[in-house]
């Protein structure tokens, strides 16, 4: 599978209040034609965008986001946690986005971040609605997860749409062997931290490394000197000649 060098992270995190409609749009306004954002499930399994366990950081709401229904969640104030001028900014539904996103030509990375223990029906219902809602004629969405179970469910039920197996900096002894297990496409990795000899150890598998989150336009030269294929950031204006 093919990605561009820069992804915009929840959208634009940066730029706008993360894993919102807004976000996608600035993302795409500045150039950017692939978008990374998280999914989980409400408590009445309606898909939506949310990257914490509760609404606490990023809404004007409190509690566990796996205890409200999709009418509560829709009521809170995603945007103004930012700033007033995003007041009014709402969570929006997964269908929303798939809607918004296709018709902007922004590819999407899907990123599966299930609320505790709902690993299978949030993969089986978020494929269903990118099956029924994203265009055939579009690039295929990439599925990546932290979660072993999130991965395995998607290989079952998608088993066409490429892979990415999330990595957090300290790697399990077996990263390898999943790696091969579920098919990954791509390595997505932490940048923090990474040297040439790092980087050169996770390429020995052969698949892209997408290394999140970079905001050092440096840096992110140096992980493309030593062979990323593509970097998550909040702000793709720092890499405007990235682009
Ligand atoms: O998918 C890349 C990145 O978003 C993974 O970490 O915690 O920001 O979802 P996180
Ligand atoms: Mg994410």
């Amino acid at each position: 599978m093919t990605v561009p060098f820069i992804i915009g992270h929840r959208g634009a995190k940066a730029l706008a209040p993360e894993n919102t409609l807004l976000g996608f749009k600035r993302a795409a306004i500045c150039g950017v034609t692939c978008v990374e954002f998280d999914v989980k499930l409400s408590k009445d399994n309606i898909p939506f965008l949310l990257h914490d366990d509760t609404v606490d950081r990023t809404t004007d709401g409190t509690g566990l986001a796996k205890e409200m229904t999709w009418a509560e969640l829709q009521e809170l104030d995603a945007g103004s946690w930012m700033g007033t001028q995003f007041a009014g900014e709402r969570l929006p539904s997964f269908e929303d986005t798939l809607k918004l996103c296709a018709p902007l030509g922004l590819a999407i990375n899907i990123e599966l971040k299930p609320c505790p223990d709902r690993d299978q029906e949030t993969t089986e219902i978020v494929l269903d609605v990118a099956k029924k809602f994203w265009p055939t004629t579009a690039p295929a969405p990439l599925i990546s997860s932290f979660e072993r179970e999130s991965l395995r469910h998607a290989q079952r039920l998608a088993p066409d749409w490429a892979r990415g197996y999330l990595l957090e900096s300290n790697l399990p002894n077996d990263w390898k062997e999943f790696a091969e297990e579920i098919d990954a496409a791509t390595l997505n990795i932490n940048q923090a931290g990474q040297t040439e000899s790092s980087l050169a150890d996770l390429k020995s598998l052969g698949k892209p490394l997408l290394a999140y989150t970079c905001n050092d336009y440096k840096h992110g030269l140096f992980l493309k000197q030593h062979g990323v294929s593509a970097i998550f950031t909040d702000n793709p204006l720092l890499f405007a000649d990235q682009l």
